[in-house]
């Protein structure tokens, strides 16, 4: 069985005085039963993992370079977010794809490089509401899943995050039937290119998941967990998704 995973994004939010959520989280889910990762910008992960405590928390980065070292000005290598105490590193989420050009050629790069550093490597794909509407989701998420993921990998150092652009902080949900439709179909997908290490990929769903929907799309089959945004900021907002995951097993 693939243990469940909630994620959180803290994307470019976050200082030395919200490490208290953190502490908090930590106390609230001591024993949890799925999988906790925190990903706050790269400033914060050597606090944040101090933060943790003897918790199970994981902390993660939020990108990094497809180079080891070298002449990339404000960037970060994947070893080096290990040294800081990292153990998950997101890629090609669509803000970065947006915001950077990054294309699925260079996630899979970035996900090549985590991998080396011994990083699991956080995959996201999604269609944005132009794709969406003119009938092309499967097609875009198959290619950025094929393009994207390296050869070679499996669910121990890879995990797949399925936002689609439109629901990402706009607090629009698709329907637990298009979330069934795109995991469905990309577990097929995986099943086709890798036998039976398919089984063990992790498939999150993200975008606008909330206290308030959390346990409904945890009930959709092969959604494994969740990569939340604004609602993993603070504990008050976290730890009832993270209760609703662990309630869905
Ligand atoms: P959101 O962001 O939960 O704020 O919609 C999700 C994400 O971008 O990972």
């Amino acid at each position: 069985m693939r243990r469940k995973l909630a994620a959180g994004n803290w994307k470019m939010n976050g200082t030395q005085a919200d490490l208290a959520e953190v502490t908090a989280l930590a106390a609230r889910h001591a024993d949890a039963g799925v999988d906790i990762l925190l990903c706050p910008p790269a400033t914060l992960i050597a606090a944040m993992t101090a933060a943790r405590g003897t918790s199970a928390i994981a902390v993660g980065g939020q990108d990094c370079h497809a180079e080891s070292s070298g002449a990339h000005t404000g960037d970060t290598a994947a070893a080096m977010l290990a040294d800081a105490g990292a153990t998950h590193v997101i890629v090609g989420h669509s803000e970065r794809r947006a915001d950077y050009g990054e294309t699925s050629q260079i996630v899979r790069r970035k996900a090549q490089a985590a991998h080396a550093a011994g990083l699991i490597a956080v995959i996201c794909i999604g269609e944005t509401l132009q794709e969406r509407e003119a009938g092309r989701t499967l097609d875009v998420v198959g290619g950025q899943l094929s393009a994207s993921v390296p050869d070679g990998t499996d669910g121990t150092m890879t995990v797949i995050a399925y936002e689609p652009v439109w629901a990402i902080g706009t607090g629009k949900v698709p329907t637990l039937d298009q979330i069934a439709e795109v995991h469905g179909f990309l577990r097929a997908q995986l099943a086709d290119r890798f036998a039976t290490g398919a089984q063990t990929f992790r498939l999150l769903y993200g975008g606008s998941v909330k206290a308030g929907n959390a346990a409904d799309i945890f009930g959709v089959a092969d959604v494994d967990g969740a990569l939340v945004g604004g609602a993993s900021l603070t504990a008050a907002d976290f730890s009832p998704i993270i209760a609703a995951l662990d309630a869905s097993r």
